[in-house]
């Protein structure tokens, strides 16, 4: 029997910022160590999807092999024979299985696509491309391709989940049993002990979350970012005129963000951190202890990601490519021959 497949992508547009690092990337290495041996963690990057919206075409290569360098970095073990690394382009059977699946979606159901729908209203109606409105088919040829059980992605994506799971029932209605389809939401809730709660948040505006799309980069901290400049971005942190430390995010929203931005560098949980800061009249500690973890953990992490064995990365690329061209086209053919294209 094969192991049941736990499969998420992460996008590779930008480098990655603290709350990628804390909201995603770790939760995924710790996904990836707790169950291997039970489960086959397949972990891509889903470099098709980066031009959905417009990017830097001749950074998009090198942006892609950099952010798999970070998954090493971060701790991804690549000699467990239970996680595969790879990139989606590299296996071109979901391109092809998304063209079979466009023709079973429907135009309706793609166009009450929130993420569709957000996405498009901030771009200028010209650069709204296909290829945005078909983001959703892709992700489901992503997870159908592999009978994939279990994704754990952000709230914002649980609507995509939900339309994979339309799309392989409705294919499996009509051809029989190709597909196994994804848990659903809730139960992906329960298998992961969902904690959607992180949100870091923006330094210079704490009412906001901490995103790629803040194009100042005053208020993110990049993995990327020279440790002493990061640590000056912490010092510079929005705060309040309350003269007094509480975990308060709506009173207190750039005191609180700190606090927990605290917690996660030092490991301690938020509560004592709290405690340990709880009405001091400065705030002039609390951001220095921050700005002081912020810059060792970057000159640490930023040493690990200059250390990163780029020949052992590209072995563990070429082994799992292959073993998932493997798998992939498997499912492919049979989907093809139940469509007709094949005799
Ligand atoms: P961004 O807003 O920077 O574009 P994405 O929407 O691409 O980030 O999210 C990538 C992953 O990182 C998701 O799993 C998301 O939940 C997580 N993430 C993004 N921003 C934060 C944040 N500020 N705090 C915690 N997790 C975050
Ligand atoms: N859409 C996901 C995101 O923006 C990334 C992604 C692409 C993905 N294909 C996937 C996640 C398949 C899980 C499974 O975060």
């Amino acid at each position: 029997m094969s192991k049941p497949v736990i499969l998420t992508g992460l996008r590779a547009n930008n480098d990655l910022h603290i709350g990628n690092y804390f909201g995603a990337l770790l939760p995924l290495i710790d996904m990836a160590k707790k169950h291997a041996g039970k489960y086959q963690i397949n972990l891509f990057v889903p470099d098709l999807h980066s031009f959905t919206t417009p990017v830097d075409h001749s950074k998009l290569y090198e942006q892609t092999m950099h952010n798999l360098k970070l998954f090493v970095a971060a701790g991804l073990p690549l000699d467990n024979p239970d996680v595969h690394l790879y990139r989606q382009s590299f296996i071109s059977a979901h391109s092809e299985l998304t063209l079979i699946l466009n023709c079973f979606t429907g135009f309706g159901e793609m166009s009450r696509m929130t993420q569709f729908k957000d996405k498009s209203a901030t771009l200028g109606d010209d650069r709204v491309s296909v290829g945005l409105f078909d983001y959703p088919v892709l992700m489901a040829a992503d997870i159908l391709l592999y009978s994939a059980e279990y994704v754990p992605v952000g709230d914002d994506q649980s609507q995509h989940i939900e339309i994979t799971r339309d799309l392989g029932m409705r294919i499996n209605n009509q051809f029989g049993e190709l597909f196994t389809l994804p848990r659903t939401v809730k139960e992906q809730h329960k298998f992961f002990g969902k904690d959607q709660g992180l949100r870091i948040k923006d330094l210079v505006d704490p009412t906001k979350k901490m995103s790629k799309s803040d194009e100042s980069g005053r208020g993110i901290v990049f993995l990327g970012d020279d440790p002493k400049a990061a640590a000056k971005k912490i010092m510079s942190a929005t705060t309040d005129s309350l003269s007094s430390v509480n975990l308060d995010y709506k009173k207190q929203p750039g005191i609180s963000n700190l606090l927990q931005i605290h917690a996660l560098f030092s490991g301690e949980s938020l509560e004592t951190v709290a405690k340990h800061h709880k009405n001091k009249a400065s705030y002039g500690d609390l951001k220095k202890e921050v700005a002081e973890e912020v810059e060792a953990f970057l000159a640490d992490f930023q040493t690990k990601l200059k250390n990163v064995d780029e020949s052992a990365l590209m072995a563990k690329l070429e082994t799992s490519e292959n073993a998932m061209n493997e798998v992939a086209n498997t499912t492919l053919a049979k989907v093809q021959k139940a469509v007709g294209l094949r005799g």
